[in-house]
């Protein structure tokens, strides 16, 4: 218990401090559940097409992004859900991130003016990569799980957002952050667990603008933990980026979903341990090939 004091007091001093890190596990480790108190990321890739980001507002760290700058979409945002503020109104504004595209760029996420022209956008999507497509731009961690405002201001951030079906965003996945939010409350903090999240994608087929990668798949997941880091509750949710009812499954079926799509080796979300059990239902499911980006269930398909 005193190591683990002791670096949290080293963490609060050196501060987050930094958007591109080389590892966000050493520059915002407090995003990620800390199973058995080590610090534990989703899975990275090797490729250095992929950024890691710990947002930043205002240098107030909120969540960290891990990024493809090729698909300039999220591969996935991770973030601890302390409870909502039930922040009204959606801001207009969308920041992008600097140092995506000019390595000396500003840590803090900001308009996109503040990158030179020439620069602008490389690694990255745009505003008007969205506009003339009928995408939203979906957020991954959402408004809706906000603590402060100035987290859900944060949220704002195209780094944080890839194409969404707009009815999709504005029925089905709502209603599942809001399904999934009310887990996090009452099963989880209300009792005094600890709440993690990851929410992805995975990258589609098509192309807004030519630039930026329409996901085939929404994806969420959670894990809660104990006083001490022992995993108590988990579970997923994946649902095609059109509006048919999503699927909540268990944290390792969601992660065997992940490992089949992005085949990239073993794709873990909380590490290699209990926290892939949890409480989402084991439905199986099969990805059915011929139909691109479309998942069959084994049985009870509705
Ligand atoms: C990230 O953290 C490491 C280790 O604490 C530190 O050496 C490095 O300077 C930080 N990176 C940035 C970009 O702040
Ligand atoms: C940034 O934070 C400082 C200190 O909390 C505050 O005074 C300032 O208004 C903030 N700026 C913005 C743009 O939010
Ligand atoms: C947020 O709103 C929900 C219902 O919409 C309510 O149950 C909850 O108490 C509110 N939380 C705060 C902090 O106001
Ligand atoms: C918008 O999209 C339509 C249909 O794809 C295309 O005809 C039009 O040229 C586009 N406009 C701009 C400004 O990109
Ligand atoms: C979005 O989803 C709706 C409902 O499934 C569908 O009718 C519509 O064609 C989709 N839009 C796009 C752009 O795929
Ligand atoms: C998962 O789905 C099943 C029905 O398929 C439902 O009974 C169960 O309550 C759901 N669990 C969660 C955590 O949403
Ligand atoms: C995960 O743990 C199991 C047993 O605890 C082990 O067999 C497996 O190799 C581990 N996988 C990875 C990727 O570390």
């Amino acid at each position: 218990m005193k190591l683990v004091g002791a670096a949290l007091v080293l963490l609060a001093i050196s501060g987050c401090s930094a958007d591109v890190v080389q590892d966000f596990t050493k520059n915002c480790s407090k995003f990620f559940a800390n199973p058995d108190e080590i610090a534990t990321p989703p899975t990275r890739f090797n490729e250095p097409q992929y950024k890691q980001i710990c947002q930043t507002l205002n240098d107030s760290v909120e969540y960290a992004t891990y990024y493809d700058t090729a698909n300039r979409i999220p591969v996935y945002s991770a973030y601890r859900f302390e409870g909502f503020k039930n922040c009204s109104g959606r801001q207009g504004l969308w920041y992008i991130e600097p140092q995506l595209d000019q390595e000396d760029g500003d840590r803090n996420m900001a308009q996109k003016k503040t990158v030179p022209s020439k620069l602008r956008g490389k690694h990255q999507a745009l505003n008007e990569d969205y506009k003339n497509s009928s995408y939203d731009r979906g957020h991954l961690i959402p408004l809706y799980y906000a603590k402060t405002r100035s987290c859900a201001t944060a949220t704002f951030t195209l780094t944080n957002a890839a194409p969404q079906n707009h009815t999709f965003n504005n029925d089905e996945w709502k209603k599942t952050e809001q399904k999934m939010g009310k887990i996090l409350s009452t099963n989880c903090l209300n009792v005094g667990l600890s709440a993690y999240v990851v929410t992805g994608v995975i990258p589609g087929n098509e192309k807004i603008n030519n630039r930026v990668n329409v996901p085939s798949y929404f994806w969420t997941s959670y894990c809660c933990l104990d006083n001490n880091n022992k995993p108590q509750i988990s579970g997923g949710y994946y649902g095609a980026n059109i509006n048919n009812p999503v699927n909540n499954v268990s944290v390792s079926d969601l992660e065997i979903l992940l490992t089949n799509e992005y085949k990239k080796g073993q794709f873990q979300l909380f590490g290699n341990g209990s926290c892939m059990a949890g409480q989402g239902s084991t439905e199986a499911f099969n990805l059915d090939r011929s139909r691109t980006g479309l998942f069959i269930k084994k049985d009870n398909d509705k």
